[in-house]
Formats: structure tokens, sequence, C-alpha cells
């Protein structure tokens, strides 16, 4: 039998003892964080996740614990009996045991360690290649540790939050039959059924509503996801959702409720009393058009102004303003070609405010920015205080009226920045939007986390459009899913204009970041091949297609609606990382690879032949 372990069980954690624990024998074992070796005297930090204890181990106490002691090694697993002892006036009061230490009198060796490939602390340089290749060193590290306890605390607070609310948290498989449409796939071959896949689930979106059509109102789920998409730092391919359905509900209904687990969490977890900035519990809603027109997407960050002023319609008005780049956008117009209801090519505004001052060359810098994102340019003028714009391309074409207007519509004041961009309206918008953040931290004008003015700005954006354009011309795709319910007033323009139909879709956003998406779903079966007739599927096809949502929708479907919030994004934000990585256990890289067990990787001739597949993967 071992002495430590079966017979010396563990009193305490390694952040646990306090001045009211001095003289008790206690036993700890954990990893040593640092030791140092004083001649009779060797003084370890022992470390687990709860925290650090100074271990004294004293030749002239216990003379076979000092040489286990001064044996000891970085992240050696050790076990120690020992006494607390008030450290007195030699306390260190940056650690929260620092007021004691242990007097060895018993130590043990667990297991030995090599030599670290990276120190164990908060901050350290080596590469995320290497840590992630380690990754079980580097979740010993406080910084790591500290995310994924805020992540677990959240796990809890969202169950007890459904669960309080009479909601039933059901599973949903992931292995599922391959849809075509939305995000793209990862593909399971099937073993008994030869050249037929699986595909995994990229969200449970199906199973809850026919859950609902079941008559199982009110689920949620805490359940991955996986979707093959291009990754970037708030994306990874297999990530968590807050899923949640609930019927005979309204968009008010399942804000009431998001809302709630929001404040909850904040409370619970960080401490953080919302009702302070929203004292009804609600959180603001700005209608997608208005988002799109001011901030040129549909999560804007509000931390900030800086917004878009739209100067098509003033320009068309004034004949192209005399500026020759313009002059085809107002002929357009003119011969009819063009309709401002729809515009294919627009004008977008921002006003820096004179405080922040920026020079020539820092307004070429941003030039250069946006011409990343496919920008032909930058258009700039400098407001004088008669209003006349100097350091602009434009200047000497923009007529007297036209200034004049352009001047009034953005709110220009004497020594302001107007920034112009004229182009294809999704550019347009996209390099607009991007260069607002991009502006907005520049200058400082986000208060960093942690200082005066620092705030969670949240918003839900409502009432988008449900068709986007298609690749064809004339052609409309739906612009989140297929069973997104349309405003009603809107169900008559489906045939005739679908782009100007609205529908009850939203999402909601933290600081610039989405966080979750949602929408009341269509169960109406004669709008819904409206729907479909809309984006060129005929009812044979959407029933090959969709044929089991479709026959249990004709099934006594009760209105329902819904909402996934993006666990991992939300994590991110709650513990202030830049990215999901580090608020995953086992995270993958933004080629999606597993850095540490190497995954994806080849397989085994003998198992493709199984599954019928050729390999054409490299050795
Ligand atoms: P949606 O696709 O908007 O909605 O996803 C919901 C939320 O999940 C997060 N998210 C991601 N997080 C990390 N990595 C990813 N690759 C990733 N993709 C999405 C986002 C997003 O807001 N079934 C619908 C929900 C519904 O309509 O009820 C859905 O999946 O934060």
């Amino acid at each position: 039998m071992a002495r430590f372990i079966d017979e010396l069980k563990r009193t305490h954690t390694c952040g646990e003892l306090r001045l009211d624990d001095a003289d008790s024998e206690v036993v700890l074992m954990g990893w040593v964080q640092r030791q140092r070796d004083r001649g009779g005297v060797v003084f370890v930090d022992l470390r687990d996740r709860e925290g650090v204890t100074q271990v004294t181990f004293d030749k002239s106490v216990e003379e076979a614990a000092f040489e286990v002691g001064q044996r000891l090694r970085s992240e050696y697993v050790v076990a120690v009996r020992g006494r607390v002892r008030d450290r007195g006036d030699q306390r260190n009061d940056k650690i929260p045991t620092g007021a004691v230490e242990v007097i060895a009198l018993e130590a043990e060796i667990l297991n030995e360690a090599e030599p670290p490939t990276f120190p164990i602390q908060a901050e350290v340089n080596a590469t995320e290649e290497t840590r992630l290749a380690k990754r079980y060193l580097d979740l010993r590290r406080p910084t790591l540790q500290k995310n994924l306890r805020v992540r677990a605390k959240a796990y809890y607070e969202t169950r007890n939050h459904f669960a309080e609310n009479g909601f039933l948290e059901v599973e949903t498989p992931y292995l599922v039959k391959y849809t075509p449409g939305g995000a793209r796939n990862f593909l399971v071959p099937s073993r008994f059924h030869s050249g037929n896949f699986y595909a995994l689930a990229e969200s449970p979106q199906l199973f809850k509503q026919l859950l609902m059509i079941a008559g199982y109102d009110r689920y949620m789920q805490i359940v991955r996801c996986f979707r093959d998409e291009d990754l970037r730092g708030d994306r990874q391919p297999e990530f968590t959702q807050i899923d949640v359905e609930m019927s005979f509900v309204t968009q008010d209904d399942v804000f009431a409720i998001c809302e709630g687990l929001i404040f909850r969490l904040w409370k619970n977890v960080l401490g953080v009393d919302l009702s302070e900035r929203y004292p009804d519990g609600t959180f603001p809603r700005l209608r997608f058009a208005e988002s799109m027109e001011k901030y040129g997407n549909d999560k804007p960050d509000l931390r900030f102004g800086l917004p878009h002023v739209d100067l098509t319609a003033l320009v068309v008005e004034h004949g192209g303003a005399g500026i020759g780049m313009l002059e085809p956008l107002a002929a357009k117009f003119k011969d009819g070609t063009y309709r401002l209801d729809l515009p294919e090519e627009i004008v977008k505004a921002m006003r820096v405010p004179a405080e922040h001052a920026l020079s020539r060359k820092q307004v070429d810098e941003l030039e250069a920015y946006v011409k990343t994102m496919g920008a032909k340019g930058l258009g700039r003028a400098k407001v004088g205080d008669d209003g006349a714009w100097t350091q602009s391309p434009f200047a000497k074409q923009v007529t007297d009226e036209a200034r004049a207007a352009i001047n009034a519509a953005v709110g220009a004041e004497p020594g302001d920045l107007i920034l112009l961009m004229f182009g294809e309206e999704q550019m347009v918008h996209t390099c607009m939007a991007n260069l607002r953040v991009h502006l907005g931290k520049k200058l400082a004008m986000i208060p960093e986390v942690g200082t005066e003015g620092d705030d969670y700005n949240f918003l839900w954006v409502v009432d988008p459009p449900l068709f986007e354009r298609g690749d064809e011309p004339g052609s409309w795709v739906a612009a989140h899913h297929l069973f997104t319910r349309p405003h009603d007033e809107c169900v008559e323009l489906i045939e005739s204009d679908p782009g100007k139909v609205l529908c009850y879709r939203y999402d909601l956003v933290l600081n610039g970041v989405e966080v979750a998406g949602g929408s009341i779903r269509l169960h109406d079966s004669e709008v819904q091949s409206k729907v479909f007739r809309a984006i060129g599927l005929s009812d044979e096809e959407a029933q090959e297609k969709f044929s089991f949502l479709l026959d249990a929708l004709r099934h006594g479907a009760p209105p329902h609606g819904g909402i996934a919030f993006g666990f991992d994004r939300l994590v991110m934000l709650m513990t202030d990382t830049e990215s999901l990585r580090d608020v995953l256990a086992f995270p993958k890289t933004a080629r999606g690879n597993d850095l540490m067990t190497g995954a994806p990787g080849a397989v085994d001739a003998r198992q493709l032949a199984d599954l019928k597949i050729q390999s054409t993967a490299k050795k």
C-alpha cells in the first residue's frame, strides 16, 4: 500500500490554507512551480489549479523530507505532509496563501517530469504552435485555468437559468443526413451503406423544430456544432451553442429569456450588475436597415461613434456633385437604369472630428488599409473655416452647392475630416464598417477593458430582409434559413418584390461581436410554398429536400421560434480574450489542425477499403 494517496489523503488544495490553519497538520499534493535550495533549507512553491502554497523543507526539522525537497525540479509531482506555520512578517501578500507556509515532515515524489518546454506562468514567450502542441502544459497556466473556470461556471448558470424557467434539455444527433445549403458540412462515410455519408450536424436546427412539433415546448441544449468553414479567430470547426427553441412565443418572449440569461451570467459569473446600464432589464434594438446604413454591417460596436452617412441620393441629386468619379452614377440615374431603392453602387461618408487631427500620412495609411479589402481608394476632404475643402482630390471639382450639402449631411465642423468611399454596395459596406472599427481602435475611442468607461454594449439587431440577391441576375436566396417567418404585412411582397420582405430574425451583438442569432419560424405551409417559389424551388423540389420537416409541419406545428448563442464567443468576451482558442481546452488551429494529436491524419488502406474509399492523400 502506497503511503501517500492510499494512506495519507490530501487534506487541502494548494490555494486553500490561511492564517486560521496555522499549527494544523495537512497533506498537500501538486506540481513544483519553483524550487530554491538555500543550503539547509529548500523552498518549494507547490501548485495545483486552485493556487500556490510555499512548502519549506528544513534539514533541522526533518532530514528525510529535506532530502526529497533537494531532489525536486520544476513540474515534478509531489506529496507532502507537514505543519502549517504563520509566516509573520515574512508573509507574501502577492498570493492568497501567502500568510502561511507548510513545514514538510514527510514527502514523496509521485512522479518526475522533464523540464517543461516553456515556463508555467501567465505570460510566456513560446509561440502558439508550441503551446498547442504541448497543450497539457499550456493548460497548467493560470490564464487558461481562469478562462476554463469561467466557462465551467457559465455552463452551470446557463443550465440553471433554463431549468428554472421550465426548459428541458434534450440531446439531438450529431450524425445527420446531409442537406445542401447552409454551412459546409463535415462528412462521415457509412460502412454499412458504402458510398453513403452522414453529415456532422452544423446545428440542431431541424431537430429542435421537430421537438416543438412533438410538443416539447421549451427545449434547450448545450451542444457541439460542426462546420467546415474557413476559420478566423472567432470561429472553430467544432464549437458550442446554447441552443434554444420555444413554442407559442413572439420575438419579445425569446428576447426576455435571453436577456435573463445574460444578466444572470454577468452577475453570477463576472460579478457585474447589468441593471445599472439596462435598468428595465432589456437590451436596445436596432433595425437591420439602420445598422447597415449607419455602420455598414449587422453587428455594430456601439461603444463609440463614427457613424456612416449615405450620400448616394445627395450625389445623384447634385448630378454627381461635380466630382468626375461620381458622374457615371448620376448619369445612370438620369437614364433610368438606376433605382435609388436598389443601389448597386453607393457613396458613403464618415466624419472624423477635428480633435482627432489625422495627418496626411495617417490618412494614406487608412487608404492602404481599405485597399487591402478591395476598395479602389478612400476619398478625403479637410473642412476649412468657411466650409471649403482642402487636402482633397475633389477640392477643385466639387460644386459649391454639393459641398455645402455634403458638409451639412455629415454634420462637418471646421477642422473635421470627411472620408468618402464610392463603389459597389457590398464592398463599400465592408470597407467602411472595418474602417470604422479600425479608426475606433486607432483613435482610442474604445475604452480598454478594466479602465474607466469600459463597457458591455449589448444590442439586438432586428427586422432584416428575408431574401438576398443570388449569383444569377434577378435570383433570390434565403438570407438566413428557409424557415424564417416574414412580417405579416410583407407576405404579399414575397412574389412581387422579394427584396422588400422583412422577417423575424434577430442577432444579439455584444461590443461588435455576434453572440447569438435566431428567428421566429415559419409554420404555415402556404406562406412556406411562396418562400420556396421566390427562391426558385418548386414544391416538388422542396419536398424532396426537406421532406421530413414539411411532413411534420403538416401534422400540427405550433407557432415557434428560438435562438442559439455561440457559447465560446460568449466566454471569450466574458474573459476578455482575443481568440476562441483561449477559451477551449483543446482547440484547433486556423487550418483546422490539432497540433497535439496530429488530427486530421491519414488512415490505413484497410479502413478505407472497408469504406470503399480510395486514398489520394500523400504519405
Ligand atoms: P447561427 O449559425 O447564427 O445560428 O449560430 C449561432 C451562433 O453560433 C456562433 N457561431 C460560431 N462560433 C464559433 N465558431 C463558429 N464556426 C461559429 N459559427 C457560429 C455565433 C452565432 O451567433 N440554428 C441557428 C440558430 C437558430 O436560428 O435558432 C444557428 O445555428 O455566435
